[in-house]
C-alpha cells in the first residue's frame, strides 16, 4: 500500500513547474508528495515554487522538507492543489476529512487552477459513503443539535474522539468533527450543499465536482481518471 502511495506521489511531481503556488494537502499520501517536492526544490530542480499548506501537518512537513510556504491571504492564485481522498466515485466526487482538515482543504482546492487527487485503488467506490462516513466540521457548542438534525437526513452521526487525547478531536480551526453515516448518498452535490445550510456546520467532507484529475495507484501502475 505504501508503494502505491509513493508511486502516485512521484507521478504528481510532473504537474509542478517553476513559479507555481502549490496547495499542499493533508494525510499520508500527500506527505510523500511533500517529501518529493521538497527534494526537487532543495536540489534546485524547481525554482520559485511555494507551498500553501491546508493544515498544521502540511505546514510542518513543508518546513521540514525545505518548501517555502505562503498563507491563503498572501497569494493571488493557486496553480495546482495536490491532496489525498478517502473515497472517489466514478464521477470523481470525493469524501475527504479523515484527517479533520477538510475545511482548509476545500477552500484551497476550490480555488486551485487544477485540483489533483492522489489515491490507491482501495479508495475507489461505486457510491460515496460505501465505506467511509462523511466528516462534518461543526462549531463545538452546536455538535449535539447538529447530530440530532442529521437524523432528518437519515444519518447516524458520531462525535469524533482523539486517540492520543481524551475527549473530542479539535480541528486546526478549533471545532469538532461529526462523522455521519448516511443510509444512501444518491446526489453528492445536493447533499454537500444541504449539509452546509445547517446552522453551526462549518464545512463538510463531500467534495463534489471539484477534482480535475485523480491519480490512482494500482498494482499494474498509476492510472489517470479525468473528468
Ligand atoms: C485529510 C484528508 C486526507 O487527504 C484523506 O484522509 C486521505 O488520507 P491518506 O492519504 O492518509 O489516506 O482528507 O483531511
Amino acid at each position: 500500500m505504501e508503494e502505491l502511495k509513493r508511486a502516485v506521489a512521484k507521478e504528481a511531481l510532473s504537474f509542478i513547474e517553476d513559479d507555481m503556488v502549490v496547495g499542499l494537502g493533508t494525510g499520508s499520501t500527500t506527505a510523500y508528495f511533500i517529501e518529493y517536492l521538497g527534494k526537487l526544490i532543495m536540489e534546485g530542480e524547481l525554482e520559485d515554487v511555494y507551498g500553501l499548506p491546508t493544515s498544521y501537518q502540511a505546514r510542518l512537513l513543508a518546513i521540514e522538507n525545505g518548501i517555502p510556504t505562503l498563507g491563503l491571504d498572501e497569494v493571488d492564485a493557486i496553480d495546482v492543489a495536490v491532496d489525498g481522498a478517502d473515497e472517489v466515485d466514478p464521477n470523481l466526487n470525493l469524501i475527504k476529512g479523515r484527517g479533520a482538515a477538510l475545511t482548509m482543504e476545500k477552500i484551497v482546492e476550490y480555488r486551485a487552477g487544477t485540483f489533483l487527487v492522489l489515491v490507491d485503488e482501495s479508495k475507489l467506490v461505486e457510491r460515496l459513503g460505501q465505506k467511509m462516513p462523511v466528516p462534518i466540521e461543526v462549531i463545538p457548542a452546536a455538535w449535539r443539535a447538529i447530530a440530532e438534525e442529521l437524523e432528518v437526513f437519515n444519518a447516524d452521526a458520531e462525535l469524533r474522539t482523539g486517540s492520543k487525547k481524551d475527549g473530542p478531536v479539535v480541528t486546526d480551526n478549533g471545532n469538532f468533527i461529526l462523522d455521519a453515516r448516511f443510509h444512501r448518498i444518491d446526489d453528492p452535490l445536493d447533499l454537500e450543499i444541504e449539509l452546509n445550510t445547517i446552522p453551526g456546520v462549518v464545512e463538510n467532507g463531500i467534495f463534489a465536482d471539484i477534482a480535475d484529475l485523480v491519480l490512482v495507484g494500482t498494482k499494474e501502475g498509476v492510472k489517470k481518471l479525468e473528468r
